[in-house]
């Protein structure tokens, strides 16, 4: 348990999320962790059937959560789900950008619709939901957290399309904190580790189409829980910025502070990673009318 927090008197009772890609996975864990310390929340994803099983679990454990289905790369639809959580609870105390796109491949062989799905996702979107939020968190002082990833440190070889709107939200981040000071807006960015991830959980291969992927046996994963667990930590604590994992401290560390080395390891390590970015399988996502593929896809 975080020293700090005393989960018994943690409440977020009468204080209002926003948590995008809520539907599955993190976001999903996230939602259950801040329902269950009792924020009311804003579920948001694509896939309306997710959405809704969600909805009824969160009812049945008696966790107050209403749901706005919405495509967060249109700048529209971010500021109608910052609307649909204002009318629905009269506040908005946190936002969490959780939605994300994934890729995999080398630049060569990458799909161009590939860059511009996940800079759209990864970047532009989080950068809408904040403009529109903002106002709203001036109000109640409240809090953005982004969550980002490992591959936010450093341009990755062969999941450069991912580290590179990552980086790009790591950037976002760093200038809201200092626009947003003096409004004393926290925000919060979480480099998540390697976690586990849902059956459900698609990704776009390098040519452009979407596979499932498959749960990796070759790298340590964490569990959602715990990811989830560290995003209400640094909402209650206020926290700047936090780092998972032995990967995460190691990718942080060297490239912040040993860059020479981290090229060097990165170069070592290349065919590696090139295996383990390229190689790793996943079945195709083939029925566009499988209730497990998202109402409108990538
Ligand atoms: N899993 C890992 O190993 C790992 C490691 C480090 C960091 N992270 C970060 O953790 C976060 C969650 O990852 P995850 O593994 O839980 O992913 P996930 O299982 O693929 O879930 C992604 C979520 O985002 C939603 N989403 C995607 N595009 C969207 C869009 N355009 N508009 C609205 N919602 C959208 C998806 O729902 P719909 O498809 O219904 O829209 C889904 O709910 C991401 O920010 C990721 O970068 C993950």
């Amino acid at each position: 348990m975080n020293k700090k927090i005393d989960r018994r008197t943690s409440g977020l009772d009468g204080k209002v999320a926003i948590i995008t890609g809520s539907n599955r996975g993190i976001g999903k864990a996230i939602v259950l962790e801040l329902g269950r310390q009792g924020a009311a929340i804003v579920l948001n994803g694509r896939n309306s059937r997710r959405l809704k099983l969600i909805k009824r679990e969160m009812a049945t454990k008696g966790f107050i959560a209403v749901s706005f289905r919405a495509d967060v790369r249109n700048p529209h639809e971010c500021r109608e789900l910052i609307e649909f959580a204002v009318k629905s609870f009269g506040r908005i105390d946190f936002v969490i950008n959780n939605a994300a796109a994934f890729s995999r491949g080398s630049v060569e062989k990458m799909a161009p619709s590939n860059f511009s799905c996940l800079m759209e996702t990864n970047y532009y979107a989080p950068a809408y939901l904040c403009k529109y939020a903002i106002p709203h968190l001036r109000k109640t002082k409240g809090t953005l957290i982004f969550v980002n990833s490992v591959s936010g440190f450093y341009g990755f070889p062969y999941n450069v399309a991912y580290a590179a709107s990552k980086m790009a939200q790591a950037a976002l981040a760093q200038a809201l904190e200092i626009e947003l000071f003096d409004d004393k807006i926290h925000v919060g960015i979480l480099y998540a580790g390697y976690t586990e991830n849902e059956e459900e959980k698609i990704m776009l291969d390098e040519d452009g189409s979407l596979v499932y992927l498959p749960q990796r046996s070759n790298v340590r994963l964490a569990t959602r829980e715990s990811v989830a667990r560290a995003v209400a930590d640094m909402i209650v604590n206020r926290t700047r910025k936090k780092t998972l994992s032995f990967l995460g401290h190691f990718a942080e560390i060297s490239s912040r502070y040993f860059p020479r080395f981290a090229r060097r390891f990165l170069i070592w390590k290349r065919d590696a990673i090139r295996q383990y970015y390229t190689l790793t399988g996943g079945s195709r996502v083939t029925s566009l009318r499988s209730s497990k593929v998202p109402d409108s896809l990538v």
